[in-house]
């Protein structure tokens, strides 16, 4: 099964945690800033990584990159999503942007796989909270680091 991982950051964090995921993975890994549709496209399981900026908006390189992302044909696509975010800081809109990016790609016909609960995290509200559950992998690296080397493994258990 060929994967590949295209995330977006500013500082770094989501990048760091895209190499954890893409490394068991054995994935090709793209910045969103470099993909083309082909990239989204060409690949058994997509998996998208975006942190959360202003108040619940997607980063500088996704608001750029997600048109590419809009040109790609995703019809019955298999899409995985993780987000990071900072709960204490911002309670409202916990990784809302994993929540765009669902919505983008459901919109587009894409079976997205790899929910988890919410239990263990402290937050008001979220985007990518669907029927109580996110809709990918939630990660507080500002304020729950040490749970995202288990929440990493546990994922990556469920979809393979
Ligand atoms: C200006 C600013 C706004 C942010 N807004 C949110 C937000 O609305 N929701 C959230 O969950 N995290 C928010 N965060 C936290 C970041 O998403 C988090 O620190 C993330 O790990 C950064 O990833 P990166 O290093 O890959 O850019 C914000 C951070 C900054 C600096």
């Amino acid at each position: 099964m060929s994967v590949t991982v295209v995330y977006g950051s500013e500082s770094g964090t989501t990048e760091k945690i895209a190499r954890r995921i893409a490394g068991p993975l054995a994935a090709r890994l793209v910045s969103v800033g470099r993909a083309s549709p082909a990239d989204f496209e060409g690949c058994d399981l997509l998996v998208l990584g975006a942190p959360t900026y202003g108040l619940g908006d997607l980063s500088s390189d996704w608001e750029i990159g997600i048109d590419r992302l809009r040109a790609a044909n995703l019809d019955g696509k298999r899409v995985a999503l993780f987000g990071t975010g900072d709960q204490m800081t911002y309670p409202d809109s916990f990784v809302d942007a994993m929540g765009t990016l669902y919505d983008e790609v459901t919109a587009r016909g894409a079976r997205v796989v790899g929910e988890t609960g919410t239990d263990g995290y402290d937050f008001i509200a979220s985007r990518a909270v669907r029927d109580g559950r996110f809709v990918g992998l939630a990660l507080d690296e500002d304020n729950q680091a040490g749970k995202t080397e288990a929440r990493i493994v546990d994922w990556l258990g469920g979809l393979k």
